[in-house]
């Protein structure tokens, strides 16, 4: 898509679309007030007629548009109503459903190029830039289509939306903002991408082959790969649990960039890269199992989240682990009550072989140490347990730095990609105990969400940590069903926050 920042008046604006908002009681944005004069009033009998009535959105509901053909005077085609509720009401969140409308709309009709007029509205506490960002990132998300192994279903005619600002000075920091907006949206994408792709493609080594590309030119950026050998002689014993089962073999992939000064200490990510997860031994039942190849989400986003930050060249030192693997079962495979040592040197009994993604994750937290990161956060499908506790709506946040707790929930807040925190306190540790190990890699029916993060918690003592149980957040199921490409918008917002400040 190509995205044009230009100033002017909306009169003056030739183009196939216009979108423009309109509130409860019939008021009018600037621009459809304008356009209406223009046309002698052409908008307001439309609503007077009741073809259109705006109204106070109710929660949870998708704003309606209305597109109208040929009114006089004007230079542009169509004019598409959009519904934009209660003016008062008019927050971020109804800002980004009404772009989401507009994005649905355009990529449905047959128009190529279109002028969205939205960003004119106020949205209180965000800048005209946020607006822009905003709308070109929701239509960046409306566009993207899964078509590596299927012929594309919908074809798209838009190729060029455009925006106005308010004068001619105002456009360099609004292309800036467009440009860091696509930045972000192509790693959205690549995470959604790479969450769609099944199993038998995306596997631990095509997914050391996408950091390859990633990284490719890039100056700033590193990567290396670990081999089982290597993994090895770390003694990261968890880990190769899990890959002992499989024909592949695990990958740890370790991407760097070195954005900042010297002496910066990274941020770093750390992923779930199960690229099935069969749940091994403990066999997981058939009922949509399919699902389970969305269970390196948690890698995509951090592979999604480095793309984005190298492609905006922000000033920050950034190093990204994904801890990739396949869960089996087979003649090789971890039994229940098997004894592993991680990396750390604690040891692990292995009750269910299908809580995995702490097994792998153990030791790349331990691998980071090396890199004496100012934080770490891990991104993971962690636990089903997640999606009882906060459904598909929040991700589950857990940290033993409160202040960091703090940042992601605003990150949160501020993307809409939100994440909740849940309690990590000790009360939940013991029922981690073990009689053959130093710590069990379940716990019993209850807190599984919490005992997921606790087991974690004994391998990231030595630094500042937050975990992200995406498990409910990561994809869609049903009719929708595909990687959502969270939670890369809290973590570019994260990342973006802490450049600002
Ligand atoms: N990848 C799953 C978690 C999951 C399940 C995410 C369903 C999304 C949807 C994880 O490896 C797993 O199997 N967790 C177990 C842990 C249990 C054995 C303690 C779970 O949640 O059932
Ligand atoms: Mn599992
Ligand atoms: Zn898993």
């Amino acid at each position: 898509m190509e995205y044009k920042i230009r100033s002017g008046i909306v009169e003056k604006q030739r183009t196939a679309c216009l979108a423009t908002g309109i509130f409860h009681k019939r008021s009018l944005s600037d621009s459809a007030k304008r356009l209406d004069t223009l046309s002698n009033g052409a908008i307001t009998t439309i609503l007077r007629q009741g073809d259109m009535d705006p109204g106070v959105m109710s929660n949870g509901s998708e704003p309606a548009c209305l597109m109208l053909y040929n009114l006089p005077n004007l230079l542009c085609e169509r004019v598409l109503l959009v519904d934009c509720g209660n003016a008062d009401q008019f927050d971020q969140k109804a800002y980004r459903k009404a772009i989401r409308v507009v994005a649905r709309t355009l990529a449905k009709a047959n128009i190529d190029d279109a002028l969205i007029c939205l960003n004119e509205l106020t949205v209180a506490d965000h800048t005209p830039d946020w607006k822009i960002q905003q709308a070109i990132m929701g239509i960046e998300e409306i566009a993207y289509q899964y078509t590596r192994t299927k012929a594309s279903t919908r074809a798209t005619a838009l190729k060029k939306v455009s925006f106005l600002v308010g004068s001619r000075s105002d456009i360099p920091a609004a292309k800036t903002s467009a440009s860091q907006a696509i930045a972000i949206s192509e790693g959205i994408a690549l995470a959604r991408e790479l969450g769609n792709l099944p199993a038998n493609i995306c596997t631990p080594g095509y997914l050391a082959d996408q950091a390859k590309e990633i990284k490719k030119g890039h100056r700033k950026a590193k990567l290396k790969v670990l081999e089982e050998q290597d993994m090895l002689s770390l003694g990261m014993g968890a880990l190769l649990s899990v890959s002992k089962g499989s024909e592949l073999p695990a990958k740890l992939i370790i991407l760097k960039y070195n954005g900042g000064g010297k002496d910066d200490r990274p941020i770093a990510l750390v992923g779930k890269g199960i690229t099935f997860d069969t749940g091994g031994i403990s066999l997981k039942p058939g009922a949509q199992m399919d699902e389970m190849k969305f269970d390196m989400c948690g890698a995509a986003s951090v592979m999604g989240t480095f793309h984005a930050c190298v492609a905006m060249d922000l000033p920050i030192n950034l190093v990204c682990i994904v801890a990739s693997a396949e869960n089996m079962p087979g003649g090789r495979a971890s039994k229940p009550g098997d004894v592993v040592t991680t990396m750390s040197g604690q040891t692990v009994e292995i009750l269910n072989t299908d809580a995995e993604g702490r097994l792998v994750l153990c030791d790349a937290l331990s691998y980071c140490e090396r890199f004496d990161p100012e934080v770490v956060i891990d991104v993971a499908t962690l636990t089903g347990a997640c999606i009882t506790a906060l459904g598909h709506v929040t991700s589950g946040l857990f940290s033993n730095h409160q202040p960091l707790a703090e940042d992601l929930m605003k990150a949160g807040a501020d993307s809409g990609d939100r994440a909740w925190q849940l309690p990590l306190w000790d009360d939940y540790q013991r029922l981690l105990n073990s009689n053959f190990a130093d710590i069990a890699n379940i716990g019993d029916k209850s807190a599984g969400a919490i005992t997921a993060a606790c087991f974690l918690s004994r391998f990231t003592k030595k630094y500042h940590w937050a975990h992200l149980d995406i498990a409910g957040t990561a994809w869609l199921s049903g009719a929708e069903k595909g990687a959502t490409g969270r939670p890369v918008p809290l973590l570019i917002q994260y990342i973006m926050n802490k450049v600002i400040t």
